[in-house]
């Protein structure tokens, strides 16, 4: 097969860092082709020098046998380069169809553009993926997930020969993967390549013909997808050994006491009388697709939903009018699940992300005690092993997984009583993973209740004492202890899955 695109010797520094040392990668015609490395890697900006969001200081790229210098994504899409970034940059407030064709509009004449033309199309595109919606309302009306398709549509219906998956799966439930990978083998077939950036090794084995590995910014090595196994995979791109962390034994909590209940909890077309208790010290997982409620419900015991009704009970005591600062209050802390969104503060440092929510707690008379706080964002940039030039950078600066990294350490300095995970691991590569299901381990050993959403269920599986599965709102099984496996839980949601189309059928 003849080599589609080959870059040698690039390198590129920020201030501070250097994110490429001299890498080189070479992608074939009509392969999928994985991009693997650790968190900060530097797998984003690869992508980005590739594509002419950043210029190059040295080295070479080669496309389609000839050398190429894109100046901007625009001109990278051009000669046949599409690319769906980690980071949506689509337009929250516009059309979904003016999305589709931003930078390309049709046009009826100089003056104006074709919208009916572009609507049509957009919606075609988009039913091709399965997607029935309506292109006219704006992008922000729509789910993460929603927003994701409308990046990967807008990618591959371009005439492009590369197109370039940065983590495109991580806001997609499984059967939205299952659509994505039908895309990809699509695009296989018609000879166009595909890099693909997942931390998910199952989702590589799965789709991907040949694989890069990336370290520190350096290639260590281009392998077979089908010569290399997990191990050795994961090895390399961490530098030493790599053994699985083995299944926690699961702990009973059945005799413990009750940190927070809630009794038929609803929210219009979205929860429907749902009952659920989390115990003192407990790891309770939430599982379901998307759209299933899961989120809706960790929302209205915090109370960033409002609409909800239902009866809540934090430690036996009725609890009204939730709201988020009084939940803080009483020892919960949420970690969200849309970093862009609701989490990070992209112009402020690393230490102030991190420290932001607990800045009332570190005043002594009125004064905040810098020193106090230096030491705590040290201390969890160290535990979490957050790459950063400095304490001072700012968060926008750090790459996606270490991003998540700040705002999972925001919450564990506030010492809660219950923490609520919403996709904690999103983003994150398999070494942090495994620091993190060992924080939470260590949470639930201090008698730390954890609320724990995910929708890897082998994350779930590994970690939770009680795993509650909830569809179309409402709970539809729950599996305890030693039944907990990735299996069992997946039996659940297909079960239910079954069931649902039987009800629809009637
Ligand atoms: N605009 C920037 N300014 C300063 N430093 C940056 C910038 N962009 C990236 N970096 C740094 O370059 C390094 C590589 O980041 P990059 O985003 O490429 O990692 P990645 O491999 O994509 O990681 P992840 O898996 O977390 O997405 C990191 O140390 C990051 O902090
Ligand atoms: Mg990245």
């Amino acid at each position: 097969m003849s080599v589609l695109l080959r870059m040698e010797g690039v390198e590129k520094s920020f201030p501070g860092v250097k994110a490429l040392k001299g890498i080189s990668l070479e992608v074939e015609e009509g392969e999928v082709h994985a991009l693997m490395g650790e968190n900060g890697a530097g797998k984003s900006t690869l992508i980005k020098v590739l594509t002419g969001v950043y210029g190059r200081d040295q080295g070479k790229i080669y496309f389609a046998g000839e050398e190429i210098h894109c100046k901007s994504p625009a001109e990278a899409g051009e000669i046949g380069i599409s690319t769906i970034y980690q980071e949506l940059n689509l337009i929250p407030y516009q059309t979904v169809y003016e999305n589709m064709f931003l930078g390309r509009e049709l046009k009826k004449n100089a003056f104006f553009l074709d919208r009916k033309a572009m609507q049509d199309e957009a919606e075609k595109a988009l039913s091709d993926l399965g997607l029935e919606i309506d292109v006219t309302k704006s992008l922000n009306h729509y789910s993460t997930a929603i927003q994701q398709m409308v990046a990967i549509a807008r990618a591959v219906r371009s005439k492009a020969r590369l197109v370039i998956m940065d983590e495109p799966t991580s806001s997609l439930d499984q059967t939205e993967v299952r659509v994505l990978f039908r895309i990809i083998r699509q695009l296989k077939e018609k000879k166009i390549s595909v890099l693909f950036i997942s931390h998910k090794l199952d989702e590589v084995y799965e789709i991907c013909d040949n694989l890069t590995i990336f370290r520190d910014g350096e290639t260590v090595g281009r392998y077979a997808v089908q010569d290399i196994d997990q191990y050795k995979l994961i090895s390399l791109m961490i530098g030493k050994e790599w053994k699985e962390r083995e299944r926690e034994d699961k702990k009973s909590f059945s005799d413990a006491e009750t940190l927070l209940s809630v009794k038929n909890a609803k929210l219009a077309m979205r929860l429907s009388g749902v009952n659920l208790s989390i115990r003192k010290g407990e790891i309770l997982g939430l599982a379901g697709l998307l759209g299933s409620g899961r989120t809706e419900l960790a929302e209205l015991l915090f109370g960033t939903e409002k609409a909800g009704e239902g009866e809540v009970f934090w430690m036996d005591e009725a609890y009204f009018r939730r709201n988020p600062s009084k939940s803080i209050e009483k020892g919960m802390g949420f970690c969200t699940e849309d970093r862009k969104t609701e989490g990070i503060l992209p112009n402020l440092s690393v230490e102030e992300n991190m420290t932001i929510a607990m800045l009332p707690k570190l005043q002594k008379h009125g004064f905040i005690d810098f020193k106090k706080q230096k030491e705590l964002a040290k201390r969890y940039v160290e535990l979490f092993n957050i790459k950063t030039p400095s304490l001072a950078q700012k968060i926008r600066n750090l790459s996606g997984g270490n991003q998540q990294k700040v705002l999972l350490a925001r919450w564990m300095c506030m010492n809660p009583k219950l923490m609520i995970l919403d996709e904690p691991t999103r983003g994150i590569d398999v070494g942090a993973k495994e620091e993190i299901e060992k924080l939470i381990q260590g949470l639930s050993a201090e008698g730390i209740s954890v609320l724990m959403i995910s929708s890897e269920l082998s994350e779930l599986a590994r970690n939770c004492h009680r795993v509650v599965v909830l569809r179309d709102g409402k709970v539809r099984g729950e599996i305890e202890g030693d039944a907990i496996f990735e299996d069992s839980i997946m039996t659940l949601i297909a079960e239910d899955a079954k069931e649902g189309e039987e009800d629809e059928a009637k």
